[in-house]
């Protein structure tokens, strides 16, 4: 382990002057990438932005915060700190010292994992790249840069390890990594929610909300992996991951706020003409993203992941504190299923049935932002209440993507669910209607009509800090 040397091309702590192959591999990336962010980056020019810079792994502190230009950030490759006596937590090879290298026979599947992490990272740049133009305040605009650059860091975590365990293979698809690009029609992003446009701020709220969230279980399990390398990145990735989430979950609850506020001060719910959102509003968007979301967990039941735990490849959320035997040989779960056409469950081995084991602590997860959104609305005085649609809605992977169901759960035909969705999902109109309030506001210490100010500011700076210089 040593320090990272910010005069160096790429910081690091993985002793990268060591290997001078690794090393100039890396460097004839780093202008690829530098390319990709100028083109598919943000589109709004800034003069500095006040980032988190990652400059450490250690307890200690391991970011600084400083205004810098963004096409000056310091992206750098940074593992967790490694534990010596590390074993591999379940699987075949339970108990037996993680590998740090790859091992042969799992050599196709672990670089097919990293791969499918690594798009999602630059994928979610790519969608969120007009946003600050239309930003509610500096200190929004600030949170969304963060975001940005530290999803570019997450691909260069990936690439890294593309590049310093899967040889000739391995440095191809970090470049079609930069490739494919989000919406495009012939080299689009692999997973279907990374193709999503992420067009206006709530969208943006409930992506940090909803679907990087699936990105903190994905990493989680990917941090239990027997290939410590992947496990160390992961597990630094998560603490950048958490200040995704909270973007997220107080960006809803600020736009439930000011709603809330505009509700009582005006007693109706048609709070559009005044310039919030209104509540019904909120849950469309609310219902699109989570179950977009929910199809990034793949299908109820899986062979490939029951494989990628055995092989100690990919564990469970939490693995270590599960308390059963870790292989999962005999163990059942009951999964989601259609029953002669019924919405239902069905019994099935758990190692298949992993999928949907992550899926449920990713929506027991969910559920605890849509008590905090509805304190918020009980604190105000009002009975209205959000929620999560049931898991059948709007699904296009798994056991209900054949069939259409309410957010209750109930089946449509096809013709009723075309005549109903609009209530459920946002429509045109309502696209429209949220575009309608992205008003940019760029004045220092003001905000948008649509949103309350935040509690609290970055590294316990004011709201009306000059988080951002723009041009
Ligand atoms: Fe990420
Ligand atoms: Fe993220």
């Amino acid at each position: 382990m040593t320090t990272p040397d910010y005069a160096e091309k790429i910081p690091n702590n993985v002793s990268l002057n060591d290997d001078r192959r690794l090393q100039r591999a890396l460097e004839s990336w780093q202008p690829n990438f530098l390319s990709w962010w100028e083109s598919m980056g943000p589109t709004l020019p800034t003069r500095d932005v006040y980032l988190r810079t990652a400059v450490n792994v250690g307890r200690e502190g391991w970011a600084h915060f400083g205004h810098v230009p963004m096409r000056d950030y310091r992206w750098g490759i940074f593992l967790a700190e490694r534990s010596p006596d590390r074993r591999i937590a379940f699987g075949a090879h339970k108990g037996e010292p993680t590998w740090q290298k790859v091992p042969g026979e799992y050599r196709a599947e672990l670089q097919r994992l990293i791969v499918i992490q690594g798009d999602t990272e630059p994928a979610s740049v790519e969608q969120q790249r007009n946003l600050a133009a239309i930003a509610p305040s500096l200190y929004d605009m600030r949170n969304l840069f963060q975001v940005n650059v530290e999803e570019g860091r997450h691909l260069w975590a990936m690439v890294y390890l593309l590049h310093a365990y899967f040889g000739r293979e391995g440095r191809e698809e970090a470049e079609e990594l930069l490739h494919r690009n989000s919406g495009s029609a012939d080299a689009p992003r692999i997973l279907g929610a990374f193709n999503e446009e992420t067009p206006d701020w709530l969208s943006f709220f409930m992506f940090t909300y909803f679907t990087d969230r699936d990105g903190k279980y994905q990493l989680g399990t990917l941090k239990e992996s027997g290939f410590d390398p992947l496990s160390r990145t992961c597990e630094f990735m998560l603490k950048e991951e958490a200040h995704h989430m909270m973007v997220g979950t107080t960006g809803v609850d600020r736009v439930v706020e000011r709603t809330a506020r505009v509700m009582v001060e005006s007693d109706t719910d048609d709070v559009a003409a005044l310039g919030a959102i209104p509540l019904a509003v909120i849950q469309k968007y609310l219902n699109f993203h989570y179950s977009v979301s929910l199809d990034l967990f793949g299908g109820e039941t899986s062979t490939n992941v029951a494989n990628y735990y055995t092989a100690g490849l990919k564990g469970r959320w939490l693995e270590e504190r599960r308390k059963d035997d870790h292989t999962l040989a005999d163990d059942s779960i009951m999964v989601d299923a259609l029953l002669e056409g019924e919405i239902g469950q069905v019994e099935v081995s758990a190692l298949t049935g992993l999928n949907t084991d992550l899926r449920r602590e990713y929506i027991a997860d969910c559920e605890s932002g849509v008590k905090r959104w509805n304190r918020i609305l009980s604190e105000a005085g009002l009975p209205h209440r959000l929620a999560l649609p049931h898991v059948a809605f709007n699904r296009k992977v798994g056991a209900f993507a054949g069939i259409e169901a309410s957010p209750v759960g109930e089946r449509l035909s096809a013709a009723e669910w075309a005549a109903r969705k609009g209530q459920w999902l946002p429509t045109d109109t309502d696209k429209t209607f949220v575009r309608s309030l992205m008003r940019p506001v760029h004045e220092r210490g003001k905000i948008a009509a649509w949103l309350a100010p935040p509690r609290n500011g970055i590294n316990g700076k004011p709201f009306d800090y000059d988080y951002v210089h723009l041009v």
